[in-house]
């Protein structure tokens, strides 16, 4: 059976079991009226609460159907390796079929947090509107803008013929050359859940379901389905565990990915402590915890332990675990049928919360309408806009003058396109690829440019001067275009990926060199970073001004014209600190050997426990190269009027913001807490952040409040957060290094449980 005629069979089953459930014709309504016998499929009456209908269709079921749906499958060929399930999606990330005598649809999954991807690299197939980056949504400390990216990809995956996105990507950037930096939410727990919280609800907007992932710890590339991630409960608790549980209760997103890595020796797939302990029973958590592709290992060990969904079993995993070994797991006494009864009605539950049974997909064309592609690209837009931040301006060299006549653009190829992330998340362009022929191909290839291009985006915003392109491969070369420009706009850019770390965080290739020859040539320099994550500047004295673009998705060349132009402000602020060097990070060296990818290792992240990112710095007294938190405007903002008051574990923080300088601008003030007596991981954390958009002139009054655990430290023996008495410094400013002033609050000892939802 086909996957058309297989969906459409769902819905015919849908429209004659629950005429509740769907908009029916007048007849059909009418008929509901009559008292009628029970009706055949319950558990379709979109009245019932999702709990109500799981537990209803978990009844109906047989075993064998349970098995159905807490296995998934491959869903790309890549022959002669893999063959993709022939209800599958060509070149998605898989399938999980579903029982068409219940009604209950199949799972068709696709990757993920910055658009609908497509599977290996032979065929340049759907093209699909690609965000920004997750790092660059998460600079634009917007987390409006991040749910509209969220609802307009999953909307996406929905015209696309998916069900299940796997978005939401939050590891915490603990190692700045992790390969994938780029899908995830920077460095801190309160920003990166409020992103990826406000992205993920965009995407469940749409019925379908939205993972969140990697649970846990999944730090790093090098050697990532063997490394273990070491840290003690506290620490995790208070880091990534943290972003995971505010991103979790802000969103539900109905499924969590858990990750390749181990954590504490375990597998994160089959770790206990991960996923039965904190997710399900201290948050609390009802949804269904699938594993990434490859990462279980076990049958009854990884059910038993939390993992409720095997992902691509058929293709990734050692053995098909959760087929016929579980069933003799089963069989055997070794799992529970209560057991499987829960796997099998968590996901049945995610799959009614969601309203993917109410809401039948229509098919999955391989070509979106124009107008839609249209549509999206503003948004996309938008996000990329707001996502670019403003690192240095020195003599207010941006926004670039009307009046320049020639200007040099230089590398990256910025006359064609804009880079983008390369691995499972990769987003083919409408368009096709603007740069052919890159190396590497293939996984985890291909590398793609957008076909965005900054310097024709340029040109017609200077129609009368003579914008012009050099490659920046031979230094001299852009040195003398430089030499007899106004000014030079020096693009640099790297490429990073999924399952391959940067080996430094130096620009790729010659770029450090070719800047360092333009700016020589031209002082009048700006450099326009397209990057995974943070890189290091060794040019950073000799150029005027430095914008971080990251990764800007299909609208890129745009977007950074506009910015650069100062059509729109630059109000990206950094979700991550760039460091000086790596000699300044907790692992000046990246553990493992990705020569050896099998041999197993541990990383220490006790080194830093909590104090990720900024904490780390500020713990170090460590001067960062830019700081956490910052990003210039065209516009002046100044803060007034800081007020904090407690209220038992409620902490309420006000101030306003003005507009001071000469044009209509976007700022992000930043609340930092932090105990006088010490006792936390790191001086501060970031306890509260607004974007604000003002006309020149105009304040806003801002009040927010504070999360009372990031005002706690987790206590282990009490199994809860625990605020100490005493005094708390509450300081607002521009970035986590640019402290405007400080107020104080003084606080009562308080116990506070786990979570809102756990025991
Ligand atoms: C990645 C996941 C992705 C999955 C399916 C894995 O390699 O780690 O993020 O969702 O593949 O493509």
């Amino acid at each position: 059976m086909t996957s058309t005629t297989w969906r459409g069979l769902t819905l015919a089953l849908l429209i004659g079991a629950s005429a509740s459930a769907l908009t029916v014709a007048p007849a059909l309504a009418q008929a509901a009226k009559k008292p009628a016998a029970a009706p055949a499929h319950p558990w379709l009456n979109a009245k019932l609460a999702a709990d109500k209908r799981a537990d209803l269709a978990l009844a109906a079921m047989t075993n064998d159907e349970k098995f159905t749906i807490i296995f998934g499958y491959f869903g790309s060929d890549m022959k002669p390796k893999y063959t993709r399930h022939p209800d599958s999606l060509d070149a998605s990330a898989g399938y999980v079929a579903g029982v068409p005598r219940l009604g209950i649809p199949g799972q068709w999954q696709t990757d993920a947090g910055v658009g609908v991807a497509t599977q290996g690299s032979h065929q340049d197939l759907r093209a699909r509107t690609a965000l920004p980056s997750g790092i660059a949504t998460a600079a634009t400390w917007n987390p409006e803008l991040a749910f509209k990216g969220g609802a307009m990809i999953g909307k996406e995956a929905r015209d696309s013929g998916f069900n299940v996105q796997l978005a939401g990507g939050i590891n915490l950037m603990r190692e700045p050359r992790n390969g994938r930096n780029f899908e995830y939410g920077g460095e801190d727990p309160w920003l990166a859940g409020a992103i990826v919280a406000a992205q993920i609800k965009g995407i469940q907007s749409n019925h379908i379901i939205s993972t969140i992932k990697h649970y846990a710890l999944n730090g790093q590339e090098t050697g990532r389905f063997v490394v273990s991630s070491n840290i003690s409960d506290a620490a995790a608790r208070t880091s990534d565990l943290l972003a995971f549980q505010f991103a979790i209760e802000q969103s539900d997103p109905h499924s969590v990915m858990c990750a390749y890595n181990r954590v504490n020796g375990t597998y994160a797939c089959e770790n206990d402590w991960l996923l039965n302990t904190v997710l399900k029973k201290d948050w609390g958590y009802k949804g269904y915890v699938m594993s990434d592709w490859g990462a279980d290992h076990s049958s009854a060990k990884a059910a038993n332990a939390g993992l409720d969904q095997e992902s691509a079993g058929d293709a990734f995993d050692k053995a098909p675990f959760f087929g016929a070994p579980l069933k003799a797991d089963l069989a055997a006494g070794r799992v529970s049928q209560a057991r499987i009864d829960d796997m099998a009605r968590r996901v049945l539950r995610a799959m009614f919360a969601s309203g993917l049974v109410d809401h039948p997909l229509k098919g999955g064309p391989d070509a979106l309408p124009a107008a839609e592609l249209a549509a999206h690209a503003k948004v996309t837009q938008a996000d990329a806009e707001e996502a670019i931040v403003l690192l240095k301006n020195d003599g207010d060299l941006l926004p670039l003058v009307k009046t320049a006549k020639t200007i040099a653009v230089v590398g990256a190829h910025a006359d064609v396109g804009v880079l983008s992330g390369g691995g499972s998340s990769q987003v083919y362009p409408a368009g096709g690829r603007a740069v052919k022929g890159l190396q590497p191909a293939t996984w985890p290839g291909p590398v793609i440019y957008y076909p965005s291009s900054p310097l024709k985006a340029l040109q017609a915003r200077y129609p009368g001067a003579k914008v012009v392109y050099d490659d920046g491969t031979d230094p001299a070369r852009a040195a003398k275009l430089a030499a007899e420009s106004d000014l030079a706009l020096v693009f640099a850019d790297q490429w990073t990926t999924e399952s391959v770390d940067a080996e430094s965080l130096n620009l790729p290739g010659n770029q450090d060199a070719t800047i360092d020859a333009v700016a020589s040539a031209n002082k009048k320099t700006v450099v326009v970073l397209i990057t995974g994550g943070p890189v290091v500047m060794p040019w950073l004295d000799k150029v005027g001004a430095v914008v971080e673009a990251w990764y800007p998705g299909t609208a890129g060349g745009e977007a950074i014209a506009r910015v650069l132009t100062g059509e729109v402000d630059a109000s990206g602020r950094l979700p991550v600190s760039f460091p000086k060097s790596v000699a300044d990070l907790p692992r000046p060296k990246l553990d493992g050997d990705p020569k050896k990818p099998g041999d197993l290792f541990d990383v220490n992240y006790d080194i830093e426990g909590a104090a990720v990112g900024y904490k780390w710095y500020d713990l170090k007294q460590v001067q960062p190269l830019f700081p956490f938190g910052h990003g210039l405007s065209y516009s002046k903002f100044a803060y007034s009027n800081l007020t904090a008051s407690a209220a038992g574990d409620k902490v309420t923080v006000s101030f306003d913001v003005k507009n001071v300088g000469p044009r209509a601008g976007k700022d992000v003030p930043q609340v930092y807490v932090g105990p006088k007596a010490g006792g936390w991981e790191a001086p501060k954390r970031l306890a509260g952040f607004k974007k604000v958009s003002l006309a020149p002139g105009a304040s806003q009054h801002v009040t927010l409040t504070v999360d009372p655990r990031l005002l706690a430290v987790w206590d282990g023996k009490a199994h809860g957060w625990s605020i100490a008495a005493g005094q708390y410094d509450v300081a607002l400013g521009s970035s986590s290094r640019a402290l405007a002033s400080t107020a104080q609050v003084t606080l009562a000892a308080r116990s506070l449980p786990v979570s809102p939802a756990g025991k």
